[in-house]
């Protein structure tokens, strides 16, 4: 192996020990938020209670046993021709709550106008993306709905 080849194995191989010791030091100081939380699924009501036809608001409350907080979230069920549906209230343009009107069969973002329909898909104003679905479980006769706390 000539000096020249030795060099050049060497700068690639103290780079590739830089770059991984600075992902490690990244991991340590910004470890990501999602790993850390747990999904778990909440009772939100009885079976026969669910919308056949139409959106219903529910608030429920999670325990977050790691950080020994209770949060309280709300969901969108949605009975329609696509089965029953849970969707975040969470505008995925800034993170505003949205509203449902049942006169124009729209949820309406307070913030900047953004409107989805009753599928959760944009159909007008900012927002990037459809609402996000959450999953629903039932068992029992009781509707259970997941997320991350
Ligand atoms: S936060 Fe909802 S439209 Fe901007």
């Amino acid at each position: 192996m000539g000096r020249r080849e030795f060099l050049k194995k060497a700068i690639i191989a103290c780079s590739a020990l830089c770059i991984a010791a600075l992902g490690a030091i990244g991991a340590f100081l910004y470890p990501a938020r999602t790993g850390r939380r747990k999904q778990q699924f909440v009772y939100l009501m009885e079976e026969e209670d669910l919308p056949r036809r139409g959106v219903r608001m529910v608030t429920f409350s999670m325990r977050s046993e790691e950080q020994d907080v209770v949060k309280v979230n709300r969901v969108f069920v949605v009975g329609g021709e696509r089965g029953i549906t849970a969707f975040s209230p969470v505008c995925t343009h800034l993170g505003c709550f949205v509203n449902w009107d049942a006169n124009k069969k729209t949820f309406i973002c307070p913030c900047h106008g953004g409107k989805f329909n009753i599928n959760g898909e944009v159909i007008g104003g900012p927002p990037p993306a459809p609402l996000k679905k959450l999953p629903l479980h039932i068992e029992n006769d009781k509707v259970y709905v997941g997320g991350k706390v």
